[in-house]
């Protein structure tokens, strides 16, 4: 192959993946909380509606943080690092979260995070369903989202604190590896929140 041909080609390849990452560019990161407070901060907030919604506020520290975004994306792309860029390479949702046949997840990411190459890791590793997209969403939207049954996965209220405060895939927002941010808190701290949520009532914010 000549040098021109070369040259073509990495200028085609450089021009298809500038188009994709402008066309995701308008995903905006929201505040990283680095710590959550206790529920017995709020104690104190005597309306029991108010104390809901301040509860899932506190909650929704971490269901917006980029750590667990990127797999929650509104389009069947990834996204990925703190900036939630667009994940490279392209990558889809595909049938089954797993990605497309040719290209599946687990080619690079394995049961565990692989420091080395700074590829993220767990035994669950696929993408969100499409129904349970959180990205550009309010946190009000994302908290209707997560009570209806038709978008959670078919989970109860019960089974829904289990997942925030027991499965491993939400667990790993805590320990990402490499260089990430990893979410605010424990994991412990995070389900105490959304169980005292669903306990005051299950308000959602607003907005
Ligand atoms: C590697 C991708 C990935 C990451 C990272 C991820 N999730 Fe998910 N999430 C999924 C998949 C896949 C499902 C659907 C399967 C299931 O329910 O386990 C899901 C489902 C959920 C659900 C249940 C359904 C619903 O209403 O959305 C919740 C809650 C959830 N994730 C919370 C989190 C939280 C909190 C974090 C960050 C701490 C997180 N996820 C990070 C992939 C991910
Ligand atoms: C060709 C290899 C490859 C494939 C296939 C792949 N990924 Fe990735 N993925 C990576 C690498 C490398 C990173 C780390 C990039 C970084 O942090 O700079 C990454 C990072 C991510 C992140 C970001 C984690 C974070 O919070 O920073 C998510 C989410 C993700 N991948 C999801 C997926 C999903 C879902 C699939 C399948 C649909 C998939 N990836 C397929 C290589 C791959």
């Amino acid at each position: 192959m000549s040098a021109r041909i070369i040259a073509a080609a990495g200028i085609l390849l450089l021009a298809v993946t500038g188009a994709a990452i402008a066309a995701d560019k308008d995903v905006s990161v929201p505040p990283m909380a680095t710590s959550l407070k206790p529920v017995t901060d709020f104690a104190g907030i005597k309306d029991r509606k108010a104390r809901s919604v301040a509860l899932f506020e506190e909650v929704g520290k971490v269901l917006q943080h980029p750590r667990c975004l990127n797999c929650h994306p509104r389009t069947d792309r990834p996204t990925q690092t703190d900036a939630m860029r667009p994940h490279m390479p392209l990558v889809v949702r595909a049938d089954t979260g797993m990605g497309a046949a040719g290209l599946r997840c687990q080619t690079c990411h394995h049961d565990r995070n692989y420091d080395v190459a700074g590829v993220p890791g767990n035994p669950k590793w696929q993408l969100a369903p499409a129904e349970m997209a959180w990205q550009g969403k309010t946190l009000g939207q994302i908290c209707a989202q997560l009570k209806d049954k038709s978008r959670n996965g078919g989970k109860s209220m019960p089974e829904m604190i289990h997942h925030m405060a027991e499965d491993e895939l939400v667990g790993w927002g805590w320990n990402p590896g490499g260089k990430r941010t990893p979410a605010p808190g424990t994991q412990a701290q995070f389900g105490a929140l959304f169980k005292a949520w669903a306990d005051s009532g299950a308000v959602c914010p607003v907005r």
